[in-house]
């Protein structure tokens, strides 16, 4: 069997074991002759595995009842409308840093919606860059303040994150639980599943429950998380195998501890850092403060130069590495499930692509 090294930016790679299985798995789950895909959303073989996600990501954040984990769709693009939908009330304000081109097709559609105030904006600055705490221009009484904590195109990620007396709501799609965090300092963060939870189809939210009661009673069913809550994220039909997905996923993270993974993870991102660091050649393009450890960016003295290095990368079974069509360069994502060997395959490459090149 032949597996690329994939360094798509999302859908992004899975974990072998959970291919596998959900492969084993796919034609007849546990002796019912049909997949997961094809039963009752409301029998107890699909109730099990909806219910075993939901507590998986529970144990991972460490979450009080506080919270509600729920499973919607719309991708985390649709969060972008449905969290002002919610939580910004007519005449009040909401704060949103944007840092990167996530964090302003949050604000573009929250625009729509009500009254924005931007607490700092970054997002053209070469090196790229997340705010210092210190540079955000807080509005009193804000109903939130909303930012992105691992911009996926530019490849900045939030270290640390601003103490603020607002509910604080953040777009987690491509760095969720690939470090450990508190998570109470959130009011509510969401995700698209496909980097780092699962296949794409499922968006997971995690929002308090005080604040989801309060949404008016106006928004439509399915624009509102309280009928999510009360329904148990199974108010229409959810996207079944892509929550299956997940729960695989999430399992395998369980085993291998958000701790470890944290650490591998690190290590993944330093190794291909200090190639570019030690190198004329290879210029990353993150301010080094707030570089990611999920999305390595960087360029070459030449976009042609580029061109050839992903097309000969791709030859050697090094795939998707093309940078964001909006920014250009190279991209390496290496998300929680990308493999070590993965990365040491690229270091090689790179190395050996400047002596030829260079
Ligand atoms: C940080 C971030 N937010 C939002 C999105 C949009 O997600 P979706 O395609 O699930 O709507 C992406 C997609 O790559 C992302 O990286």
């Amino acid at each position: 069997m032949a597996r690329a090294f994939n360094f798509c930016a999302g859908p992004a790679v899975l974990p072998l074991e959970v291919l596998q299985q959900a492969q084993a798995e796919l034609v007849d789950y546990q002796g019912t002759g049909m997949s997961i895909m094809e039963m009752s959303h409301r029998g107890k073989h699909y109730e099990a595995v909806h219910n075993e996600a939901m507590a998986n990501i529970r144990t991972l954040m460490n979450l009080s009842d506080d919270y509600a984990v729920l499973f919607l769709q719309g991708g985390a693009s649709m969060q972008f409308a449905m969290v002002p939908m919610n939580f910004l009330p007519t005449g009040a304000t909401a704060d949103y840093v944007n840092a990167g081109s996530w964090g302003s097709a949050a604000v573009k559609q929250a625009r729509l919606l009500g009254n924005i105030n931007i607490a700092a904006d970054c997002e053209k600055d070469i090196p790229t860059r997340v705010p210092e705490a210190a540079e955000l221009k807080h509005t009193p009484g804000a109903a939130y303040l909303h930012l992105t904590s691992n911009e996926t195109i530019s490849g900045a990620q939030w270290q640390q994150f601003p103490k603020t007396d607002v509910p604080l709501i953040c777009d987690m799609s491509s760095d969720i639980l690939s470090r450990p965090l508190d998570y109470r300092q959130f009011a509510m963060v969401y995700a698209g599943a496909q980097k780092n939870l699962g296949p794409s189809g499922v968006t997971l939210v995690v929002v308090r429950k005080d604040l989801a009661a309060k949404a008016a009673k106006t928004i439509p069913a399915m624009l509102r998380y309280q009928t999510h809550i009360e329904n148990d994220s199974l108010y229409n039909t959810p996207p079944c195998f892509s929550i299956y997905i997940l729960a695989l996923t999430t399992r395998w993270l369980k085993n291998f501890g958000v701790d470890n993974m944290f650490r591998r993870n690190r290590d993944k991102a330093q190794m291909l850092y200090d190639i570019i660091d030690a190198s004329g050649y290879y210029r990353g393009t993150a301010k080094k403060e707030c570089r990611s450890d999920m999305n390595i960016t960087f360029r070459l003295p030449t976009s042609e130069l580029e061109d050839h290095f992903c097309a000969e990368a791709a030859k050697a079974g090094l795939s998707q590495l093309k940078g964001h069509r909006s920014v250009g360069g190279v991209r390496a994502s290496i998300y929680n499930a990308f493999p070590v060997d993965g990365v040491q395959a690229l270091v090689a490459f790179m190395q050996e692509f400047e002596k030829r090149n260079g």
